[in-house]
């Protein structure tokens, strides 16, 4: 049989590879360029010295910016209030592009490298079936005689030799990562103690906000039905999609904006310890946030916020991004913002995102006059006197029998 292996150019993908030829297979490896920093030219002369037929590098930076991670922006995705979802994001476009591989080059299984406790194997598994749903899934951390043999890191490292498999000599940090343009994810290793404080130099996509500039730097960021359209920093303009979203990274990354160190919820129902880097994506959740302030209604806003805000979250981080729920959120995520139209301006400083203003041409549902202490608006005090007392009518039958005072 021929395996489609998704390869990261690392040692466990790398004896994964091997192995598999091993056993028989007929292996060609697949390598997604999501943004994550990557010697992309020397893993694919690696994969092939370590016997892989073809080697497939897919650049899915564009389609993982505009399908996954803007729209995830527009519903303000967020997974327990806290983790932006950096990992999950990048699933569907990784699997997808796995399954047009496969079946293109006619492999009936594909493989990949993901522990059998985490989410990773529920989210590509999920969505190879969904896609292909005749694909066979190879998950040598599930088989006995895979993870028997390879109990520990000197298992992989003898077989690694006895191989010919090139282990590049850098000191093993210890911890694992997962990078896309997004973010990055340390987990396992030394942080697997929640109360073990990441070394300062763990942290590789953010100064720490201690070193940042002690002068802020101010943007405004334009969005257009909710998905950012223009990021402007005095005299530069930025306005495709990609490079806006690379642009906010940058800047970020120098602010120190986006770190997190969270213990997490597994959808297979383990607590895991994870730190976070989320440069972009922290400046994009608060502009996008304070522009729905102006610009969205109350109720679409409430609506939204109970449900399809956290349904979709979880959709995300549970791997269910090709299902039918997923489709119908994503159709109401996009009618939910046709009138978050509007720019926020933005300070950057040492770690902080600080709203300084915003405003909208088309959309502003702020109405300086009503909303005035000092100006006479379009109903009179009188009127709120009655809306209090037709309010009450309910919580005075209630505090008849609570002697509360
Ligand atoms: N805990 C995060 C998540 O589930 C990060 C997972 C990182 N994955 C990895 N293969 N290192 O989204
Ligand atoms: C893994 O277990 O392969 C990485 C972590 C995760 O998927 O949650």
């Amino acid at each position: 049989g021929r395996v489609l292996l998704a390869y990261s150019g690392g040692l466990d993908t790398s004896c994964i590879l091997a192995w598999l030829i091993e056993q028989g297979y007929e292996v060609m490896c697949y390598m997604a360029n999501v943004g994550q920093e990557e010697d992309f030219d020397a893993a694919v002369i690696k994969a092939k010295g370590c016997g892989a037929t073809k080697v497939f590098v897919e650049d899915l930076q564009r389609e993982f910016v505009e399908e996954l991670i803007y729209p995830a922006v527009q519903a303000n995705t967020i997974y327990e209030g806290i983790y932006l979802l950096g990992t999950s994001l990048a699933r569907p476009v990784i699997a997808r592009r796995q399954m047009e591989i496969a079946a293109r080059e006619n492999c009936q299984y594909v493989s990949h490298g993901c522990t059998g406790k985490g989410n990773d194997q529920v989210r590509f598994e999920l969505a190879y079936y969904a896609l292909k749903p005749d694909i066979k899934v190879i998950a040598p951390w599930r088989i006995p005689e895979f993870y028997e043999r390879f109990a520990g890191r000197k298992d992989l490292l003898a077989f690694a030799a006895e191989k010919n498999i090139p282990v590049v000599q850098t000191a093993a940090k210890p911890w694992s990562t997962d990078e896309n343009l997004f973010h990055i994810s340390y987990e396992a290793g030394i942080l697997e103690d929640p109360d073990v404080t990441p070394p300062k130099d763990m942290w590789k996509l953010t100064v720490d906000p201690e070193d940042a500039p002690n002068t802020p730097e101010r943007i405004t960021i334009e969005f257009t039905k909710g998905k950012p359209t223009k990021v402007i920093n005095g005299a530069k303009q930025v306005t495709d999609g990609l490079e806006i979203f690379l642009y906010l990274n940058q800047l970020a990354r120098q602010h120190g904006i986006g770190r997190l160190d969270i213990v997490e919820n597994r959808f297979i129902g383990i607590k895991s310890r994870g730190c976070y880097e989320t440069p972009a994506g922290t400046i994009l959740r608060v502009a996008h946030m304070d522009i729905e302030g102006l610009t969205l209604d109350r109720q679409v806003r409430n609506l939204r916020d109970q449900f399809v805000t956290p349904q979709y979250s979880n959709i995300l981080y549970n791997g269910m991004y090709f299902s039918p729920e997923a489709e119908f959120l994503l159709s109401s995520i996009e009618a939910s913002q046709k009138t978050v139209n509007g720019e926020v301006r933005l300070k950057l400083y040492k770690g902080n995102v600080i709203v300084e203003g915003r405003s909208s041409k088309t959309n502003n549902l702020y109405d300086m006059e009503e909303s005035s202490m000092d100006v006479q608006g379009g109903f009179s005090p009188l009127d709120s006197e009655g809306f209090i007392k037709i309010q009450s009518i309910r919580l005075k039958k209630w505090g008849v029998n609570q002697k509360l005072v």
